[in-house]
C-alpha cells in the first residue's frame, strides 16, 4: 500500500491511500484535495503544485526540464516545489508528505 499525506492550507493532515503508477494529482482529485490541475496533466498550467516535505524531496525522481520550466510559472514556488501531475506514486514513496501551495486568488 502507499499512503501519502496531504497537509492542507490550514495545516490539516489528510492521509490518502494510493495505487502504483498514479500521480499526485490523480490521487488529490480523487480524494478531493484543493489543487486544481487545469491541464490535467499534460504540464502545461502549473496548477498542479505541490510543496514537497524537506525529508522527501531528495527522494523523488528528478523533475524534467520541462517541470522546471513549467514551474517558473508556478505562485509560492519554494525550493521543494514540484508539479503534482509529474510525480508518478510507487511503493518506494509510501509516506510520502506534500503541503498545499497558497491559493493565488
Ligand atoms: S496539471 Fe497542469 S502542469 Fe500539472
Amino acid at each position: 500500500m502507499i499512503r501519502v499525506v496531504f497537509i492542507d492550507r490550514d495545516g490539516v493532515r489528510r492521509e490518502c491511500d494510493a495505487s502504483d503508477g498514479m500521480t499526485m494529482l490523480e490521487l488529490a482529485h480523487e480524494n478531493d484535495i484543493d489543487i486544481e490541475g487545469i491541464c490535467g496533466g499534460s504540464l502545461a498550467c502549473a496548477t498542479c503544485h505541490l510543496h514537497i516535505a524537506d525529508e522527501w524531496f531528495s527522494r523523488l525522481p528528478a523533475a524534467s526540464e520541462e517541470e522546471l520550466d513549467m514551474m517558473e510559472l508556478a505562485h509560492d514556488r519554494r525550493e521543494h516545489s514540484r508539479l503534482g501531475c509529474q510525480i508518478s506514486l510507487s511503493e518506494e514513496l509510501d509516506g510520502l508528505t506534500v503541503s498545499l501551495p497558497e491559493k493565488e486568488f
